[in-house]
């Protein structure tokens, strides 16, 4: 397992800045829960239970995330959340639009920090080490965590290309002019790890006469199957996936589908989608956000859509609103 961290001298994120963001006229987290109004989205509000969001899972923890406010400006897009997610494992987060999953999801690999406005507080550990502290490399931890969008988005280059670039690039395989002049290019490598991360991502039989071709003349649902093979193409531990089939038809859907399951033997899925059916069928735990930004239920899937013990979330599930 890498180090992501290039000092060790910090051993706790750096909150002081942000400590005092809660005073943006936003209800801050509290364990006595809300008032019971009703919400602009005709939802009943309720008490937010910690045994609601507690679920106890065998085996290790992947991320431990705690007490997470997300700010984009003034507007508190995130609200105290804290989760354990389990490795190897999928883990979907479902709840109406707006509700903070792209913004949770992008705090996983500090994705938000490209956003300018976007203040994170609170503590993100992947494997138990902070990734909300001074020294940590943002670019090791993306390749550990690596992220597949709603629109497929490989590069304008051939298929073989789009696969070789990261690897390349962070020259853990090295096919460039001088290595071949120097004769340490390394062509043979470079094809086997293509194959294997377009088989990992099962799209190796559709293409594989055709690695040269550019990725652009691929089917959408091809297309994000490359962009699955290209994250996996460097080595992740996990995957981040925000509404990954949301752009494709019902077979395409599919394959995406069956593939997630299969990855989530070696690796650690956490899907974002706004198909309840969808996650009912692929995740292992399912974690429900709404209005606010808040976290209000979080267990076993099949007991998160069969019997919610939030009534704000059984209402959600079964279309009262959202
Ligand atoms: N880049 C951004 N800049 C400003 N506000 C944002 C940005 N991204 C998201 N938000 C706001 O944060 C809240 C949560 O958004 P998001 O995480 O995208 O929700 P979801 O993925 O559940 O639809 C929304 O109010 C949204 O407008
Ligand atoms: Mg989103």
């Amino acid at each position: 397992m890498s180090d992501i961290t290039q000092t060790t001298e910090a051993d706790s994120a750096d909150t002081t800045e942000t400590a005092d963001a809660a005073s943006t006229g936003v209800d801050g987290p509290s364990a006595t829960g809300r008032s019971s109004t009703e919400t602009t989205a005709g939802e009943t509000d309720e008490h937010v239970r910690e045994e609601w969001r507690e679920y106890a899972f065998e085996g290790d923890a992947k991320f431990a995330v705690e007490d997470l406010d997300v700010y984009y400006g003034d507007d508190h897009a995130l609200n105290g959340v804290s989760i354990e997610i389990p490795e190897r494992s999928v883990t979907a987060l479902i709840g109406p639009s707006g509700c903070g999953k792209s913004t949770f999801l992008r705090c996983l690999n500090r994705m938000n920090d490209r956003i300018k406005s976007a203040r994170v507080d609170g503590s993100v550990r992947i494997d138990g080490e902070e990734i909300y502290q001074d020294g940590v490399n943002l670019v090791e931890l993306r390749k550990r965590v690596g992220m597949v969008f709603q629109s497929p988005n490989p590069f304008p280059k051939s298929i073989r290309e789009n696969i070789a670039y990261g690897p390349e690039k962070h020259g853990d395989i090295d096919t460039g002019l001088l290595a071949r002049l120097l004769n340490r290019s390394d062509a043979d490598e470079r094809d086997r790890l293509v194959e294997r991360c377009l088989r990992d991502a099962a799209l190796w039989e559709e293409v594989s006469d055709r690695l040269d071709d550019n990725a652009l003349g691929l089917s959408g649902g091809q297309q994000q199957r490359l962009c699955i093979a290209r994250c996996l193409s460097v080595d992740p531990e996990v995957i981040l996936m925000d509404e990954p089939a949301s752009a494709l038809d019902p077979i395409a859907t599919a394959k995406i589908e069956d593939l997630i399951d299969d990855l989530a033997e070696e690796y650690t899925v956490v899907i974002v989608t706004h198909n309840m059916q969808q996650a009912a069928r692929i995740s292992d735990q399912t974690a429900v956000f709404l209005t606010g930004g808040e976290l209000v239920e979080y267990g076993e899937t099949d007991q998160v859509f069969e019997n919610p013990h939030s009534e704000r979330v059984e209402d959600y599930i079964t279309g009262k609103f959202g």
